[in-house]
Order: structure tokens, then sequence, then C-alpha cells
């Protein structure tokens, strides 16, 4: 039997009060125009233990989703359950934030200390748990993101990827059951991309609920479920197989179509009878079947 969704939305909407460019400026809000719907009836739902990926265009609403999920913002219509609480009731908010935590784009916006242990520390201070169990979720923590020789360091020395998987550490020192990253690796390069990405696969195999946002096929391919936003709604959904082999779809919605997809369409005009394999590897993998038997 299917189990109960970890995180649920029913006909999410969500429209922000102002428009984007006066937002810091509260006198003129009565005149500012309506903005329009940052989330569009929004219906999903998200099992646990799944790897998530959201893609979309900027502006198409993947990080006001991605707030929904922990009560940073609650619907203006429809129902957000995570864990199965309601995020509209304000007394779950702070239970809400500890079974979802969130890793965002900037690392140097989310650290607090000037030593990583204390960083990854500051969570669990602030729920007040014991300074014994603290050391242990500290440690074991920054193990996970394999930070642990840095625990004594400054994190303002740390490269980028270091940095950011501090922050993922810092998220993880909270025992939460869903791990939402906001494009955690827009800022990195393609090595600080990998350790996150490595580190995220292994949390996720280890049972932990992720929902990545990425503008990076390559990290979305490595999803159990792709959604494709756009103004708001959810475009396209389903594996990645069945997302990125819809080219036209894609290319519709103005969205990369991934290479080894791009490659097996070329092979396949040249007449080489390849699938439309989705991932690199396992294209590979057929070209060399392929060869082998001719
Ligand atoms: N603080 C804000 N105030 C007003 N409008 C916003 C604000 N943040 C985002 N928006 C608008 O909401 C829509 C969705 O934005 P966002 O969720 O940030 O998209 P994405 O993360 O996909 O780039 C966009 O039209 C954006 O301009
Ligand atoms: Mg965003």
């Amino acid at each position: 039997m299917l189990q109960p969704a970890i995180i649920e939305f029913r006909d999410v909407s969500y429209r922000y009060k102002t428009v984007e460019h006066n937002r810091h400026t509260k006198a003129d809000n009565e005149q500012a125009p309506a903005s329009p719907m940052a989330l569009d009836d929004v219906s999903l739902d998200v099992r646990p233990g799944e790897f998530v990926a959201v893609i979309g265009h900027n502006g198409s609403g993947k990080s006001t989703l991605a707030k929904h999920i922990n009560a940073l913002f609650t619907p203006s219509q429809g129902t957000v359950l995570t864990v199965g609480l309601d995020t509209s009731d304000p007394e779950l908010v702070f239970t809400i934030r500890s079974h979802a935590g969130m890793v965002f784009q900037n690392p140097d916006a989310q650290m607090v200390t000037s030593i990583v242990a204390d960083d990854v520390a500051f969570g669990p201070e602030n729920l007040a748990v014991p300074h014994e169990q603290i050391v242990t979720r500290v440690d074991s923590s920054l193990d996970s993101v394999k930070m642990n020789e840095f625990a004594d360091r400054n994190p303002a020395h740390l490269s980028g990827g270091q940095k950011q998987r501090v922050c993922i550490a810092g998220v993880l020192a909270m025992q939460p059951d869903i791990l939402i990253l906001d494009e955690p690796g827009a800022m990195l390069d393609s090595r600080g991309r990998r350790g996150i990405r490595r580190v995220v696969r292994e949390l996720n195999d280890s049972g932990m609920t992720v929902v990545l946002i990425t503008h990076f096929m390559e990290e979305a391919m490595s999803a159990d479920r792709v959604f494709v936003m756009a103004s708001g709604r959810i475009a396209l959904q389903g594996t990645p197989m069945e997302v990125f082999c819809q080219k036209e779809r894609l290319r519709e919605l103005k969205m990369e179509v991934p290479f080894s997809i791009l490659l097996a369409e070329a092979l396949q005009q040249r007449g080489v009878a390849v699938p439309n394999m989705v991932k690199p590897s396992e294209l590979k993998e057929e070209l060399c079947r392929l060869r082998l038997n001719s």
C-alpha cells in the first residue's frame, strides 16, 4: 500500500501582497497593483523517502513553493500539509520547521558564527536540545557532509561548496525528516556542486526525503520525480525519463533538454537504434552494447 504523503499541497495558490520592486516600501501598499499569482492552484504530494527535483525558469514559483513546505509562507488559498501538519496553523509552525529544514542559495547569508561546529550547533541550541546531545548531533551532522575535520575552522575560510555542506549539516543537526534545498549549487563551481550532489544522494539513500530546486538538468536527472514549474503552476511532472523525453513540451516551456537526450535524438536521426535514454551513463552503456553487437 502507498505510504501517506509527507508533503501534500491541495489546490494551493499564493499571491505576494506587493509587486516585487516596491516590496520594501510599505507606505504605498494600498496603491500597489496586484501581483500575479506566484503559485496558481498547485496540488502535489511527496512520499516519505522520495527525492523530488523542482525545475523551471526564474520567477516560475519554485522558491515560493519551497517556502510553503516549512511554513515560511502559508497559502493564500488551499492547504499545505507537512508531515501531516497544516502549515496555516500558527501553533504548529515551530514543529513543522523542525521536521522540514531548508538550505538556501547563498551559504554566506546562512552562516551565523565564526566556528563551523558552533554554526552547526545553532539550530539545536535554539530547539533547547541538551548540551551532550548537541555535541553528538554536531559530530554526526558534520560527518554526514564530510566536514568533520573542519569543525574548528572559521567558515569564512572555506570554499563555497564546503560552506554549503556546513549549512546542510546545520539543518541535519535539527534531525529533520525533509531536506529542502533551494538552488544550493547556484553560487558554486562544478566541483562544489558535485560535493553537494553526493551528500544529497547519500542522505536520500539513508531515508531522508529531499526536495531539490535546481536549474542543473543533471541534478534533476538523479531524482525519483521531477516537477517542472511555469507561471506558478506545475506544467509537467513525472520520472526524469518521463519528463525529459518530452522534448517538444520542454522546448515549448523553454527548458533545456539534457545533453544525453539530444545525443540520443541525433543518433536516432542517423539510424542508430538507441532508446531515449536519460542518464549519460545509461546512454554510454547502450552505445557500448550496440557496438559489441555490430
Ligand atoms: N518578495 C516578493 N514580492 C513580490 N513578488 C515576488 C516576491 N518574490 C517573488 N515574487 C514573484 O513571485 C513569482 C515567483 O517567484 P519565485 O518563487 O521567487 O520564483 P523562482 O524561485 O522560480 O525564481 C515571480 O513572479 C516573482 O517576481
Ligand atoms: Mg528561486
